[in-house]
């Protein structure tokens, strides 16, 4: 209910359009409008700001194991094809996909509802629908909501009673494995789900009305293809960046040898990625077309372990500052057998977005370490991800399968005279996500008083002023009498530090709830005692608490208070 009304507020207050919407829209592509532009430019300005120019490589950052350096990159979308072989997503960045016959959609296979349970020795589908009951479309809701979790997810599941009977009714004795449950009163519990290759006859699809109507999953690379150049064939093949890292990889020499750069190191990228969701879902939460916010950070291998909890004490603390409830957010690090095979450390930032059943988390940001893998990767050709990490993977012939680029990317310490690779800590963020989540998190509805003082209902958008679209608007509360001649020039001197916003249209109090929706932390009124003693009000978003100052204060007042 909450995420309809956030919906319904961004498309009315312009805060985001669905792409092409007047051809019907385009799945999985969305549009910022007026506002929105202004928040995620504000996201990104706040995580550039935070992250790269205002950081500070003479001194120790709290927290940080020593000083270190900070710098930038914007690298192309399309980039050489090796790129993606090396990096292990031209083979691997899949997602199993299933076709249903009955209904011709196609899903990804793990958002299938329902789930294969394995106990006693049998395996079944389990899913709360049983043939008779097909046509009851509460039920398959059920069934998305007690079982639509990857098995990586066991720990998080909420176990519901009931659950527990459905297995019991299909006579299984669930394996047993014992994790608590975070987020419900109900009683920890000892159930584990497994996933395992199903028998496709007996699963119901989503949408199906029988059985078995669903094909084989396959899987189903997500990166956009295209072509370069006048021919169109296998040779001029290239991809849409499906992450910005792999950019700041193979610059990672020339940053070395156009700056002074030493160990350790940033370096930092926003731009735009592509994945060919099979799903996209929850508004903006999963886009083919999105934003990233990437840091790879460079270490020598021995001081990495120091780093990576750093990196992710530090990015879960920016998103804190910025406003984000602590209830709402969560730190999880990943369990061992979740990390790939070259990470020691791997933790999500996760918020409690209103679209995901009661007690989940959707990702906000990756924080990983990433060995060497990416860096000898493009060094050596691309690495065997199955079996020891140095391993470079080798075709039927014994030579290796993507050669790499060859060029030595390893680092040599002026100091000391070591050379060795760097290890990497990756803070992977999306900016689209984070702008969600600031807009669920602004979103607020509370009593205020209307412009006949009578206490009504107000939406506003609570949004930490560093993230608000508008800073301040600019009310004359009429027209005449030169008001709007006063307001105006208040209006114009503003603007040349922050976003100012004008409006002489309508009651003064509906203008006021309009900024409201907009998350205008301050509201400046010029009123007919600005006439007589050159004084305006501020109101402040938040507590509807008004004061007069001077005219001349505006600029002053409102660039102290938005710090
Ligand atoms: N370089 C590592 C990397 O790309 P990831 O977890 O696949 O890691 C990082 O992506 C972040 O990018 C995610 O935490 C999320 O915020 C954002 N992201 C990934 N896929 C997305 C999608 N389909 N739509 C919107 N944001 C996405």
């Amino acid at each position: 209910m909450e995420m309809e009304k956030i919906v319904s507020l961004c498309k009315r207050r312009g805060f985001l359009f669905q792409s092409s919407e007047i051809y019907g829209g385009l799945n999985g592509f969305w549009d910022y409008g007026p506002l929105g532009v202004e928040l995620k430019r504000n996201v990104r300005d706040a995580w550039w700001h935070d992250m790269v120019t205002s950081h500070d490589e003479l001194s120790i950052a709290p927290g940080a194991p020593a000083s270190y350096e900070m710098t930038g990159l914007d690298c192309s979308i399309i980039m050489h094809p090796q790129v993606w072989k090396c990096s292990g997503h031209y083979d691997l960045f899949h997602d199993m996909k299933v076709e249903c016959r009955e209904t011709n959609d196609r899903y990804r296979f793990d958002q299938l509802r329902g789930r294969w349970v394995e106990g006693k020795g049998q395996r079944v589908f389990v899913s709360t629908v049983a043939e008779t009951d097909l046509e009851q479309g509460d039920v398959q809701q059920r069934a998305l909501k007690f079982f639509n979790l990857r098995a990586k997810d066991a720990d998080r599941l909420q176990w519901h009673s009931e659950m527990i009977s459905l297995l019991e009714a299909a006579a299984l004795a669930p394996r047993t494995t014992e994790y608590s449950n975070k987020s419900s009163s109900t009683p920890s519990t000892t159930v584990e789900i497994y996933v395992s290759e199903p028998d496709m006859s007996k699963v119901l699809g989503p949408d199906a009305k029988q059985l078995g109507t669903l094909g084989e999953p396959r899987e189903f690379n997500l990166m956009f293809e295209s072509h370069s150049g006048a021919v169109r064939d296998d040779s001029s093949k290239v991809f849409l960046r499906p992450e910005t890292a792999q950019g700041i990889f193979v610059n990672f020499k020339n940053v070395l040898d156009s700056t002074r750069v030493r160990v350790p190191f940033g370096i930092a990228q926003i731009g735009k990625s592509f994945r060919n969701e099979i799903t996209p879902r929850n508004f903006t939460f999963r886009s083919r077309e999105f934003e990233q916010m990437e840091i790879e950070f460079f270490c020598h291998p021995d001081s990495s372990r120091e780093w990576y909890p750093y990196w992710r004490d530090r990015r879960f603390q920016w998103y804190t500052d910025l406003g984000l409830a602590s209830d709402r957010l969560q730190l999880r690090d990943h369990a061992a057998e979740e990390l790939s095979h070259y990470s020691t450390g791997t933790a999500d930032i996760e918020y409690a977005f209103p679209f995901l059943p009661e007690g989940e988390f959707g990702e906000l940001e990756g924080v990983a370490h990433r060995g060497d893998f990416d860096l000898r990767s493009h060094m050596e050709g691309k690495l065997d991800p199955n079996t020891n990490p140095l391993t470079v993977e080798l075709d039927e012939h014994g030579k290796p399968r993507y050669r790499g680029s060859g060029r030595d990317l390893s680092y040599r310490d002026d100091l000391s005279g070591e050379k060795y690779l760097p290890h990497v800590i990756e803070p992977s963020a999306g900016a689209d996500r984070a702008a969600l989540a600031f807009l669920c998190e602004a979103y607020t509805e509370d009593e205020a008083p209307d412009e006949k003082g009578q206490m009504k209902t107000r939406t506003v958008m609570k949004f930490h002023p560093r993230i608000a679209p508008i800073k301040v608007a600019v009310l004359p509360l009429v027209k005449k009498d030169g008001m709007s001649e006063v307001a105006r020039d208040i209006y114009r001197a503003l603007k040349k530090h922050m976003v100012a916003f004008y409006d002489e249209k309508g009651a003064v109090g509906r203008r006021y709830r309009r900024q409201d929706e907009a998350g205008t932390p301050y509201c400046i009124t010029i009123d007919g005692d600005t006439l007589k003693d050159n004084t305006v009000t501020v109101r402040d978003r938040n507590t509807l608490e008004q004061w007069r100052i001077k005219v001349d204060d505006c600029v002053e007042e409102i660039t102290g208070r938005l710090k």
